[in-house]
């Protein structure tokens, strides 16, 4: 039987990474994975660009940027490898780069630049890619283990689980890291779909649907969470990074409130329209500060019709409630066939937050998105990719 130091499950961001720092330190690293090329979602990432990661990542706002149980877990292994220590990392392979806006860093080429970089770091640290090659069962055998694969057994002293979550099936997410986790017995963090459009019931959409392809920039609100950034109108509800942002934190039967026009007051704007233009029809009067249709919807929300010059105080007010604290309640997601993560996952009580070690099972190690840690949009996910993927590769 093929023996191995260290095997790791999974050829994605984390796996890559813990099989080139395991291998630096002279440990003999398979990194197995069913797909037929290695890092498939680094590929289409950041719109196949990469958000590799996030400049604006510090000790102070991580707890608040990354999902978790427990947030501080993540602090380690962030705080070891840092997005300054990628960015050399990417730098030194010659891949430029460029800074979009909140800190998201993305490859000025390909994403496969990434990738290429990995993989041929993993061979220069002599570590053996084995692709097209499923893991099918896991089992402990004496101090290490066996893992048998769609390709025959390894026995490994070390075995680290990079699966990923569940997000995107048809891209080869299938969940077993979570099942050998529960194999086990390591306790499992709720999953659920993250990062991801949400849906309106059938009442709902008959409203929205006509803005349908609309983007404008937005603040969406949950609770005292907010994200200001570009929202969609979609056909089956809502999207764009503010509704996947707050994605993450929104449960069914919550409400979101959204203001349509963070930019300015539409109260004051329209109040002081009324004598010039005090005439027009009220939708008219509204399309000078935002799109058509978004001017219909906001004023028939609001109940309201006529001219401009007809609108009491009271109805202007409505009109503004409608436009800066529009009160939304999604009924679902499109969950794991369009989210960007996993939310929850292997229960971080569980793990060694230094090195990503189950705690109950010595040499059995879980780095990425397999752990209940879950990032912001914007880099924040593979740069826990990497550093976890890079604590484990320290010891493993
Ligand atoms: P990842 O999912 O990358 O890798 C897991 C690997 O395990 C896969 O290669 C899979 O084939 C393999 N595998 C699963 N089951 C197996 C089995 N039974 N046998 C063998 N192999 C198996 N994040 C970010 O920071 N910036 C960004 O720009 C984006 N953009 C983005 C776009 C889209 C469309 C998605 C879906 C996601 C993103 N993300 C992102 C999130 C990011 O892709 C994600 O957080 C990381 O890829 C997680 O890395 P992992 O290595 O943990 O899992």
């Amino acid at each position: 039987m093929e023996q191995r130091d260290v095997v790791i499950l999974g050829a994605g961001a984390a796996g890559l990474m813990a099989g080139i720092e395991a291998g630096r330190r002279g440990r003999s690293v398979t990194v197995l994975d069913h797909a037929r090329s290695p890092g498939e979602k680094i590929r289409i990432s950041g719109g196949g660009r990469c958000n590799f990661t996030n400049r604006l990542l510090t000790r102070q706002n991580a707890t608040a940027r990354f999902l978790s149980r427990n947030p501080r877990f993540a602090l380690s292994a962030l705080s070891r490898y840092t997005p300054a220590d990628f960015i050399a990392r990417v730098e030194g392979a010659g891949i430029a780069w460029h800074e979009k806006h909140l800190g998201q860093l993305f490859c000025d080429g390909k994403a496969t630049q990434i990738v290429q970089m990995l993989v041929e770091d993993l061979h220069a640290a002599g570590g053996c890619l084995k692709l097209e090659t499923s893991v099918v069962s896991l089992r402990r055998d004496g101090e290490g283990f066996v893992v048998n694969t769609t390709g025959g057994p390894i026995a490994a002293g070390s075995v680290i689980v990079a699966t990923g979550g569940k997000s995107i099936p048809k891209m080869g997410a299938t969940g077993i890291g979570y099942e050998i986790a529960k194999q086990f017995g390591l306790e499992i963090v709720e999953t659920r779909p993250a990062l991801v459009p949400l849906t309106f019931a059938e009442q709902d959409l008959a409203r929205t649907v006509p803005l349908a392809g609309l983007a404008r920039a937005a603040r969406v609100s949950h609770g005292k969470i907010g994200f200001d950034e570009d929202l969609l109108f979609t056909h089956r509800g809502l999207s764009g990074p503010a509704i996947l942002q707050i994605s993450s934190y929104w449960r069914e039967g919550d409400t979101l409130t959204i203001d349509l026009m963070p930019e300015g007051d539409i109260s004051a704007l329209l109040a002081a329209q009324r004598a010039e233009a005090g005439k027009k029809a009220l939708h008219n009067a509204l399309a000078r500060h935002v799109p058509e249709k978004l001017a219909q919807f906001v004023v028939a929300q609001a109940g309201l019709t006529g001219r401009l010059a007809d609108q009491s105080n009271k109805a202007l007010a409505r009109l503004a409630d409608q436009m800066h604290r529009w009160q939304v309640r999604p009924v679902g997601s499109e969950g794991y066939r369009t989210a960007e993560v996993t939310l929850g996952g292997v229960a971080t009580e569980e793990l060694d937050a230094k090195t990503m070690e189950a705690r109950r099972v010595p040499g059995l190690y879980f780095i990425g998105e397999v752990i209940d840690v879950t990032g912001w949009l914007g880099g924040y996910n593979f740069q826990w990719a990497w550093a976890s993927g890079w604590a484990a590769g320290q010891v493993a």
